[in-house]
């Protein structure tokens, strides 16, 4: 069932949404759900080819309309430039979806400034870049708008080896909460998905190389026992843009099986002991209840 289309088919009619990295992976899989819902969507990213080929598969499958535009998110020229080309196209855009990332794992004291910086400015650079052109522009317009950044779980709990993309990821969830209060008056939401893992070549590639996944099995770390599917997301990605979320301002949805809280559970461990260990377990500490005399905690004044 979750991995089934959920909104009713009409639920994006209408609306132009434009999604940073659509040509692959999540980005992909959300705009592809926004076109069966009756949307036009904008993919912009860096590489043309790639994005060119994505919009003829998505209009292929859906019958929709794709625009694939070429920009680098870390340049804002570019991404103004993106946006008046929608503008000129499409007359109106009304769903900015922050989805292109740049990651990768590596022992913090290994990266240059430079592959610091690499991810900063894809992540949070690119987010403000297009969050600043389209806002000021829904803003100048009086046109209501949608914005819905996609973070991760790290961005609260932050993650060793992979420093740069938990601080940028915060930055962007501290954006969109301090957004979602001062730009309520112009009838613009901002809301963040956070995924666990969802298996993606660009993600894979980079977070789970074959050396590491053989040790490290994503799966095996939800209490699900389960990696997500896209359809979910979509499905999830799609309720936050739509109008049927219009009260949901500010928030960030998890969508992880349960993976993080696992991780910060002190007692999640004990998964691993066996149903047969338990009654020899209680046993001990139901002796060690006897045994032990109550803690005083009247004081000898
Ligand atoms: C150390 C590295 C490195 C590595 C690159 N660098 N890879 N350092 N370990 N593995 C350094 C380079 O040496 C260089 O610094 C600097 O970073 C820039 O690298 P370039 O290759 O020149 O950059 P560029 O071609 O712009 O590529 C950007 C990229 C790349 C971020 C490095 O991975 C990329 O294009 N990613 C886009 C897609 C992506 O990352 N998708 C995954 C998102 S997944 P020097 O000093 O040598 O010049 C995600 C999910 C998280 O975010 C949660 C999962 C559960
Ligand atoms: P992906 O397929 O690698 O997507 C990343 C996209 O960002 C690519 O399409 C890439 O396109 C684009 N991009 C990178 N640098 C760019 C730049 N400078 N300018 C414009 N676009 C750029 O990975 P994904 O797994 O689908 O990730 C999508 C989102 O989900 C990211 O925000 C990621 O952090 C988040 N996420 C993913 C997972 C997961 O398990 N997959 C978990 C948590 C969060 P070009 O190369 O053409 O530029």
């Amino acid at each position: 069932m979750y991995n089934q289309p959920m909104l009713r088919e009409d639920a994006l009619t209408g609306k132009v949404i434009l999604v940073t990295g659509g040509g692959t992976g999540l980005g992909r899989a959300m705009s592809e759900y926004f076109l069966k819902l009756g949307a036009k969507v904008v993919i912009a990213s860096r590489k043309l080819p790639v994005l060119e080929k994505t919009a003829q598969e998505l209009e292929n499958a859906t019958g929709g309309n794709v625009l694939p535009l070429a920009c680098d998110v870390r340049k804002y020229h570019e991404v103004q430039k993106t946006l008046e080309t929608v503008l000129e196209k499409w007359g109106k855009i009304d769903i900015l979806v922050n989805n292109a990332a740049g990651n990768f794992i590596s022992p913090t004291e290994r990266l240059s400034h430079k592959a610091f910086d690499v991810v900063v400015g894809i992540v949070l650079q690119g987010t403000y870049n297009f969050t600043l052109a389209v806002g000021k522009h829904w803003i100048a317009t009086k046109q209501k708008g949608t914005i819905l950044n996609i973070v991760t779980t790290y961005s609260w709990t932050g993650s060793g080896y992979v420093v740069p993309s938990a601080c940028a990821k915060a930055g962007v969830l501290a954006m969109t909460r301090s957004l979602a209060v001062e730009w309520a008056k112009y009838g613009i939401r901002s809301n963040a998905i956070a995924p666990g893992p969802f298996p993606t070549k660009g993600a894979w590639d980079r977070l789970f190389p074959p050396a590491l996944s053989k040790k490290l099995d994503p799966a095996q770390r939800v209490p699900l026992k389960r990696v997500g599917e896209h359809q979910e997301l979509a499905n999830l990605a799609a309720y936050l843009v739509s109008d049927f979320s219009a009260y949901v301002n500010g928030e960030v949805i998890t969508i992880d099986g349960g993976e993080w809280l696992s991780g910060a559970g002190e007692f999640s461990g004990l998964e691993l002991i066996p149903s047969e260990m338990w009654d020899e377990i209680e046993k001990s500490v139901r002796q060690a209840n006897k045994s032990k005399p109550e803690p005083d905690t009247k004081s000898n004044s």
